[in-house]
This record gives structure tokens, sequence and C-alpha cells, in this order.
């Protein structure tokens, strides 16, 4: 397995087309649910957030059902990089200037209490998910960026955390210098989260897969890329993430042929970010320029969601929706971030009270922080919608080699069409059931991308994410 070749990387892609952590764990195989059911409370999607949410509510005696439109752990959290750290680039400088001190503080508690609930679950059930200490860098290629990490650290102390500042982070290439959190971790997620997973049916308890529940967006979702690498030099001894108008971001794993290192970046908003599989090589030529590559051996990309002021949105969806809690906007975060909403949610739904939680409340927006982001952002969703593509010139005319795909305007009809390697064309409504936006397509992962909410679909039409909840029509296909 591997691509080692550099010449080969500008031709085809580097590395297999799957995720390491579902690589090296069993699949699941829970049933729909069928009929009705009666429980405590219903937990929709069976993500890191889901997943810790049920374990914590039933722990405290509740019955739970987490219904799952495809399969658990196989979504994000199944393509994460999995850093378990309270460090997330340099958010405590933001945050003190977007709130205050006493936000970042328990932001910063929030996330610390993440990653020791999980340091105390792997132990209690003596989980074997690869789970280490690991000292958590943010670093900077730029000489300009050098202050944001002095204010970085000096936030973060604010926050409670005991930053350090550094000069020579512990990586083979040069950087301008670094914040460092020690005491932070990594894992295999899916190996923690499955042991959690298997734990739920029984007292009262269910997971049901195949199990689509009716939701909305309301974030803007970010793609971003990783590459399993093997070096032909000694893994770097950390977690590393550089800021700068890309992301780089590194740590290393134990996998089935030794000591990977995974190459992680390049993140784009998704439907808007040109060529993925060009960001693919990107990465394999970044990875190649920081370190001594032996091979490439897997690749993978997902989506995150992201909220204006990167805080997530966890808590009571709106003061008219008693009894509906959400948790998401982990912002390529929520290792610690799901785990922590599951420790705030439980205890707002259990009538408890929780330390951290008007940090994250859903309902915080006001015009103070996040505001103008905000209104850029709808300005940018808007942009996608029908009024503006509708009078957008497509071609009618379409030649596609095969593995390509274009949108074409047919008759009435905005029409994708995707040309698989023997030829074969597959065309499906380019327009996206959510909320009318027209779909762009990803080359690399061969899927048509919602540019407004992130929602993804197959080549035919079959939703990949949402928020739409109904497939693409295929007008290839006679009724
Ligand atoms: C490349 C990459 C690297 C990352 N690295 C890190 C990292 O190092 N550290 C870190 O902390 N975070 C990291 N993240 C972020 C982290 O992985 C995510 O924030 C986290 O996995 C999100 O978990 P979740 O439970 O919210 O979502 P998901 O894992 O996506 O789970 C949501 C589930 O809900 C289901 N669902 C959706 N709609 C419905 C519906 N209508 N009905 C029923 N089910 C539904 C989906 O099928 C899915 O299974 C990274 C993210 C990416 C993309
Ligand atoms: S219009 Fe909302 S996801 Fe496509």
């Amino acid at each position: 397995m591997g691509t080692t070749d550099k010449a080969d990387e500008h031709e085809s892609l580097p590395g297999e087309p799957r995720s390491l952590w579902l690589d090296t764990t069993p699949e699941t195989d829970f049933d729909p649910l069928d009929g009705d059911r009666r429980v405590d409370v219903a937990v929709v999607g069976g993500g890191i957030a889901g997943i810790t949410t049920a374990t914590h509510l039933q722990e405290r005696g509740r019955e739970v059902a987490v219904l799952e439109a495809d399969r658990v752990l196989e979504a994000v959290t199944g393509h994460t990089t999995a850093k378990l750290t309270s460090k997330h680039g340099l958010i405590y400088r933001e945050i003190v200037s977007n709130y205050d001190a006493e936000t970042a503080r328990k932001y910063a508690a929030a996330n610390e209490a993440a990653i020791e609930d999980v340091a105390a679950r792997v132990e209690e059930r003596d989980i074997d998910c690869d789970f280490r200490r690991r000292s958590a860098y943010t670093y900077v290629a730029d000489r300009e960026k050098r202050q944001n990490v002095r204010e970085e650290v000096s936030a973060a102390r604010k926050a409670g955390i005991d930053a350090v500042f550094v000069e020579d982070p512990p990586l083979p290439y040069d950087v301008e210098c670094a914040v460092r959190f020690d005491d932070q971790a990594q894992f295999h997620p899916r190996k923690y989260l499955l042991d959690l997973v298997e734990s739920i049916p029984g007292d009262g308890g269910d997971v049901y897969e195949r199990t689509r529940a009716l939701y909305f967006a309301r974030q803007f979702p970010k793609r971003s890329y990783v590459l399993a690498t093997r070096l032909a030099e000694a893994p770097p001894d950390g977690t590393f993430y550089r800021v700068g108008d890309t992301s780089f971001s590194v740590r290393t794993q134990p996998g089935p042929d030794g000591e990977y290192t995974f190459v992680g970046g390049q993140n784009h908003k998704t439907g808007q970010g040109g060529s993925t599989a060009e960001r693919y090589r990107k990465l394999a030529r970044q990875a190649r320029e920081h370190f001594d590559v032996e091979s490439i051996d897997y690749r993978w990309s997902t989506q995150d969601y992201e909220t204006s002021d990167r805080i997530p949105f966890v808590g009571k969806l709106g003061p008219t929706t008693d009894g509906v809690y959400v948790a998401t906007g982990f912002g390529g975060w929520g290792m610690t971030g799901g785990t922590a909403a599951g420790m705030m949610l439980a205890d707002l739904i259990t009538g408890g009270s929780n330390p951290w939680a008007d940090a994250f409340d859903p309902m915080r927006f006001d015009a103070r922080a996040g505001g103008k982001e905000l209104l850029t952002e709808n300005a940018n969703v808007a942009k996608e919608f029908l009024g503006d593509w509708a009078t957008k010139p497509l071609t009618s005319v379409v030649t596609l080699s095969p593995g390509d795909a274009t949108v074409t305007r047919e008759g009435g009809s905005v029409v994708g069409t995707y040309r698989d390697d023997d030829g074969k064309e597959y065309k499906v409504s380019a327009v996206c059931p959510h909320m009318g936006c027209l779909l762009e397509w990803n080359d690399g992962e061969r899927s048509w991308d919602c540019p407004c909410h992130g929602s993804r679909f197959t080549y035919e039409g079959e939703v990949l994410d949402g928020p739409a909840n109904a497939d693409l029509s295929r007008l290839d296909l006679d009724d």
C-alpha cells in the first residue's frame, strides 16, 4: 500500500481513499427504528457529541435512544485527526477580545474537563484506544504573527491554562514560534467510542441506524483533508497545528504497519474550494517539504461546522423549543467540544446546573461578537441561492472525459452529469433539495457538494451529509 513516486502524485491521488479509523475497527450494524418507541431522551446523531451525550444521560438513569441516519461514528467523527486538546489554534485571544476572560475561562474549563472525562473513562473501562498524553503546540511560520502567539499565551493564562511560549517546538523544520499546552492527549476515536456505543443497548437504551430525523443547519461547513504518512525519520513528539492563511496539522498514531504521522489541512468552505483532488496533492507536497516521507498510505477528508464566533452551540435550541437541545459547530475541535457538549447537555437535560453552559448558549448572539461575520456568511450563502444562479450562464453541450463532471442546463432543468471511469453517465438534478442552491462537483470524493449549508450527495444522488433530507432526482432513469 502507499505511493512513493514523487512524479506520480501529479497524476494520481496519494494513499488509499479511506480513513485509518474506519480501516482498523469493525463496522456497526444496528437495526433501524421500526414503529414508535417511547424514551426519556432521543439523541439525534451518532457522532462523538451524540454518543457522549447518550452515555452521560444513561449514567444518570435516563432511557435514551440514539437515532443515526447512516452508521454511527462514520461521519465527521470517523474522519477526524483526534487530537484531544483545549488548544484550538489561537482561540483564547479571540474569545477574550470578542467577549471577556470569564468566557475564555469557561471555554477552557469545558475542554480541559472533556480531556479528563475521556482519560477517566479509558482508565475505568480499560479501553484499548491508543490514548496517549501529549503536549499540544500551535505554531506560526511568519514573523508578523509572532505577536499573535504572545497574545495567545497571555489570553490562555487568563483563561486558567498554564500556556508556555516556545521558540523552538520539536519539529524537523523551521517555525517562528509556538504556544504549548501540556497534559493534552490523542486517541483512536472509534476504538474509544465503539466501547461507549456497545454499552448503550439494554437498560432502556437503544441505538438505531439508518434512521433519519428532521433537523436544520445554522452554521457554515468547512472541509479539511488528512494524509496518513510513514516517515523515514523519527516521528515528531507532540501534536502540532500551524495557524495562518491555511492550517497545517501534525500528529502521530500507531497503525497496522507501524507509527503513522498524520498531516492535515487545506481547509475550505464546502462546495466553494475548487478542485478537492488538488487539495490532496498540495497536502502531499507540503508533507514532503516538511518531512522525510517514506510513503502515504491513507487519505480522507470531511467537513465540520463552524459558528461565526468559533464557540460551539451547546444548549437549548431556542426560546420556544422546550425540550430540544443542540450540540454542534465544533469548528474542527469536536473531540473535546463534543465530549464537553455531552457533559453539558446531560446536566441541562436532567435539570442540573452547568458552570460552562452560558458561554456555549446557542442563543448568545448579539451585535457584540460574531454579528459582522454572521452577516458576511449569510451574504455568502445568499449569493449561492436560486435567485443568483438561475441567471448564471450554464452550457448545454458537454463532452466529458471519464472521471469528470459538469453542470449544464437542459430544457428547464439544471443537470449535474458525472461520467464514471467506464464511460457510464449519471445525471441528477444539480439543485440542492434543502434550500435550492446550485451544487458543485467535488472531484476528490466524487460527490455533489452544496456551497450553502454543506449537504453532499453521491453521483447517483443519494444524500451523504445533511441538512438536506431528500436525495437528488435522477434524470437519466425512466420512472
Ligand atoms: C479533517 C478533520 C480533522 C479534525 N481533527 C480534529 C482534532 O484533531 N481534534 C478535534 O478535537 N476535532 C477535530 N476535528 C473535528 C471533529 O472531528 C468534529 O468536530 C467532531 O467529530 C464532530 O462530531 P459530531 O458528533 O458533531 O458530528 P458527526 O461525527 O458528524 O456525527 C453526527 C452524526 O449525525 C448523523 N445525522 C445527521 N443528520 C441526521 C439526522 N437528520 N437524523 C439522524 N442522524 C443524523 C450523521 O450521520 C452523523 O453520524 C476534525 C475534523 C476534520 C474534518
Ligand atoms: S441549500 Fe442548504 S445545504 Fe444546500
